[in-house]
């Protein structure tokens, strides 16, 4: 194991300067044993702000100049998701570990060559799951794995807005630059943390509708604060997917930016089980409520969990810290669970774009061909 201390800090760089970024540099910041050497992103303003906040000494506008021009040992990706592949692969063969943010990729094809690249390079790949970490979250899967519910043969995850567009015109609602709508978005979300807490079954087949009915519209927007990049509406508003898992589990994931709704922001999960359920439900990013529901049909044994702290991006960055500290566990954290959520999300574009079911074993074969 090797250790790095406030003498010899790992260099790191963050590049995207959005939300996202900025989890990033805060959560590199509060660790004593790391030194944000890099940051790049196109905002010239808040490129220097940030850099005067965080005491970073190279801020450059694109990615290309800090993998070139600044030395680092890992680095993080929070920018539009096309360029998460080239960035990562560009990081990984220059021998730098990488914590990409979600989704790992617009196609199973990208997310394949990142783990490819973070083998054959053997360092670090990790995706940002952060809502894993969340405390409700974190709740939930205790349940499961203490075996308070039995077995669980139903889950359900649903992440409704009512205007939520992550800015209509920015690259969110670009096809080619974002790789889909709210599917791709805050469904890989529910659906890395729904499969992480039933204990990574393996999805079977995967049958999905897609809407697009208020964003091409130009209603259901979410303000300004996105990347602009003048982009038509391209994408879903809507995506309703059913998943078949094994062991004849069933699972339903629903994940909306715009619908005419009560509730501005509303995410809940339901683990169905043989001898208990579990729900959470949190609406408009109020802390969640998790109710463990017990066999009496009067509810007299149901219990209301207390609530516990999200660590979200503190918790990504710490156990990425952990990794790359750790070479034994570089050729483990190679980035193949995201990729694994990558790889469902486009059976279940492709499921919408055929009106059939897709088979996971069956798309294997056709990309094998
Ligand atoms: N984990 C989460 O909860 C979460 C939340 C929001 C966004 N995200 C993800 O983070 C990523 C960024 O999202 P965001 O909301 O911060 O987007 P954003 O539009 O707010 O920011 C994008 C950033 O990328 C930078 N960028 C674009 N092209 C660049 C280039 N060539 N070189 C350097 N920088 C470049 C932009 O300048 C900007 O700073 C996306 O993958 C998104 O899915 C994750």
């Amino acid at each position: 194991m090797t250790t790095n201390s406030p003498d010899t800090p790992l260099r790191v760089g963050v590049i995207g300067l959005g939300w996202a970024g900025q989890q990033h540099l805060a959560s590199y910041a509060a660790r004593p044993d790391v030194q944000v050497v890099g940051i790049a992103g196109l905002e010239d303003q808040l490129r220097t702000d940030l850099a005067a906040k965080y005491e970073v000494p190279n801020a450059v506008p694109r990615w290309e100049d800090l993998l070139t021009q600044v030395e680092l040992d890992a680095v993080s990706i929070a920018v539009p998701t096309f360029l998460h592949a080239p960035i990562a692969i560009a990081a990984l063969d220059a021998g730098i570990h990488v914590l990409s943010e979600k989704p790992m990729a617009r196609t199973a094809a990208e997310a394949d060559a990142m783990v490819a690249a973070a083998r054959r390079s053997n360092r670090v790949l990790e995706v940002a799951f952060n809502h894993r970490y969340r405390g409700d979250i974190s709740s939930m899967r205790d349940q499961v794995e203490a075996g308070a519910l039995g077995r669980v043969y139903h889950a359900k995850a649903e992440w409704w807005r009512r205007a939520g567009i992550p800015s209509l015109g920015s690259w969110f609602t670009n096809k080619a630059m974002g790789g889909g709508g709210p599917l791709i978005d805050l469904g890989v979300h529910m659906l890395d943390a729904t499969l992480h807490m039933l204990g990574e079954p393996r999805v079977l087949a995967v049958s999905a509708v897609t809407h697009a009915e208020l964003g091409p519209r130009g209603l259901g927007g979410s303000g300004s604060g996105k990347q602009a990049v003048g982009s038509a509406f391209e994408v879903e508003d809507l995506g309703v997917v059913m998943l078949r898992l094994e062991g004849g589990v069933s699972f339903t994931l629903e994940a909306s930016w715009a619908t005419h709704r009560p509730s501005g922001d509303d995410m809940a999960i339901t683990l169905y089980g043989t001898d208990g359920g579990v729900e959470l439900r949190t609406i408009d990013y109020a802390p969640a409520t998790v109710t463990v529901f017990g066999a009496a049909a009067d509810g007299s044994d149901d219990v209301v969990l207390p609530e516990r702290e999200s660590l979200g991006h503190r918790a990504v960055v710490d156990r990425f810290l952990v990794a790359v500290a750790d070479p034994s566990r570089w050729n483990v954290y190679d980035g193949t669970i995201g990729a694994t959520r990558t790889r469902i999300l486009e059976a279940a574009y492709l499921s919408a774009e055929r009106g059939a079911e897709v088979r996971m074993d069956e798309l294997m074969a056709e990309v094998a061909r």
